[in-house]
């Protein structure tokens, strides 16, 4: 286990560790499920068209509003929903308000997918710990 957060008496606030980000699109991990990281990210404005070939991705929003496009549709999500973007599919998430997220992505998934050029976080970056609230 790459983080120690996941002991039997430990609790977390999402919403809190969100909230406490200061970079925008910058995932931090938080906990881990098997496979499966659990991330919170503060997003505001237009991230970048992507897909991840293998993996599903869920956004929970916690706060705000958050427009997930697509192709040939768009969702709009706002706090308290739950998405899933399948794997394979061309997605670029839009944030016109501050928006709050938890992310729940298996740890192969690749910020931006395959397009490395724009400004992924490394999975490094990612797991640096925001002290929990
Ligand atoms: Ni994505």
């Amino acid at each position: 286990m790459t983080i120690d957060n996941n002991s039997i008496d430990s609790r977390l606030n999402p919403f809190k560790l969100a909230e406490s980000l200061s970079e925008y699109w910058s995932p931090k991990v938080i906990s881990e499920v098997d496979e499966a990281y659990v991330k919170v990210a503060k997003l505001k404005g237009s991230f970048v068209w992507h897909q991840h070939d293998n993996e599903d991705e869920l956004f929970y929003i916690l706060k705000g509003s958050l427009v997930m496009e697509y192709k040939d549709k768009q969702v709009n999500l706002k706090a308290g929903d739950l998405h899933v973007v399948p794997k394979g599919i061309l997605h670029n998430p839009v944030a016109s308000v501050d928006c709050l997220v938890m992310l729940i992505e298996n740890k192969a998934t690749l910020h931006t997918g395959g397009n490395r050029q724009t400004s992924g976080c490394s999975i490094e970056e990612q797991l640096q710990s925001s002290n929990p609230i």
